[in-house]
């Protein structure tokens, strides 16, 4: 029995960890498979469209290619193609687009869209992003995880997330742990602590699943003895440029540095980032924040700690390939071997 069969992919708190470890399993399998040239088209004669209404590169491009090499045909919808939201209703356009495609992917601003996409549609949703929450995204980090630690339960893994932790990755990272039973740390200022309700519901889920989810502005206490440092962008994609001020004022102690490593008290701790990543001077955006706030050395993370974690943030963002293809196969096809 696939229990993921014509579900939508909206939150991870939506799946049990049994469903989580199936689709990692499955990922690892496509992985290997693709690796060897040894893929089977399990999609042909699918359709799926992909509605963007933020940039993309990985997430795009990971439906696209998962979806070309299992032979389903995809349509790109980028932002401002659609009448999505402005002439029809998104009731209507589910409707409309669920006659016409197998499965419907959404990016977008405001995670209350893709709820009523997927009410209205009869095909599977999957979240590409929204404000809210990157399921997709986190799938892929938890993969990382294992290939990085095969013989290790999820349960006994401690991740330290620093930064942003009211956005959504923060978010989805928490979900993940709570379900998984990662000890979890995100270390922030106050300001930027998760959304109350989410963390509440998942630090109960945590201590059910008997491990803890907890928020400290104490970096030399989150970080310590941690197998994973994770970090986002400070701004994300929606919010206004003039956020950048008051975020670097208060995130720049948070920034991924070599002090920070040096706290966790693990020579071997792995740093992760789903990317993109503002750590060098090769893009116009870096350049001019750090021109205009003083800064010298990458925002959320610096060069060189990006630069020998560059291994593992590059496969991580590979993963966002073989993890997509397991949530689209599993969603589109009724019966499949995990
Ligand atoms: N990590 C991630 O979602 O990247 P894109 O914004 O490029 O899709
Ligand atoms: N928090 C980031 C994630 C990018 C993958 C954003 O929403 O822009």
């Amino acid at each position: 029995m696939n229990y993921f069969y014509q579900r939508d992919f909206l939150r991870l708190l939506d799946f049990s960890n049994i469903e989580l470890e199936n689709i990692i399993i499955l990922s690892q399998k496509l992985k290997k498979i693709k690796k060897n040239n040894q893929e089977t088209q399990l999609l042909k004669r699918k359709n799926i469209a992909l509605i963007f209404e933020k940039e993309s590169t990985r997430t795009r491009c990971s439906f696209e290619v998962a979806a070309f090499d299992q032979g389903a045909h995809v349509t790109y919808l980028g932002p401002g193609s659609t009448h999505l939201g402005t002439k029809e209703s998104i009731e209507d356009t589910a409707k409309v687009l669920s006659r016409l495609y197998d499965g419907i992917e959404y990016r977008g601003h405001n995670h209350e869209i893709i709820e009523i996409l997927a009410k209205y549609s009869n095909v599977p949703v999957w979240n590409g992003l929204t404000e809210k929450f990157h399921p997709t995204q986190i799938i892929a980090d938890l993969l990382t995880m294992k290939e990085v630690y095969p013989k290790k339960k999820f349960y006994e893994i401690k991740c330290a997330y620093i930064g942003d932790s009211h956005n959504n990755i923060a978010n989805t990272l928490i979900e993940a742990a709570s379900i998984l039973g990662i000890d979890l740390r995100l270390i922030s200022p106050k300001q930027y602590w998760p959304e109350k309700n989410i963390l509440n519901t998942c630090q109960e889920k945590a201590r059910k699943n008997k491990t803890q989810i907890t928020c400290t502005e104490n970096i030399q206490n989150g970080v310590k003895n941690v197998d994973f440092i994770y970090t986002d962008i400070w701004v994300s994609m929606g919010e206004p440029e003039q956020t950048w001020k008051e975020k670097i004022e208060l995130l720049k102690n948070y920034q991924v540095n070599e002090n920070i490593i040096n706290m966790t008290n693990n020579p071997s701790v792995k740093v992760l980032h789903c990317l993109p990543a503002l750590h060098d001077k090769k893009n116009n955006i870096v350049k001019s924040i750090l021109k205009k706030y003083n800064l010298t050395n990458g925002i959320e993370i610096t060069d060189s700690i990006f630069q020998k974690n560059e291994k593992i943030i590059f496969e991580q963002a590979e993963n966002r390939l073989h993890t997509i293809k397991a949530i689209l196969i599993a969603t589109l096809i009724k019966t499949i071997n995990f």
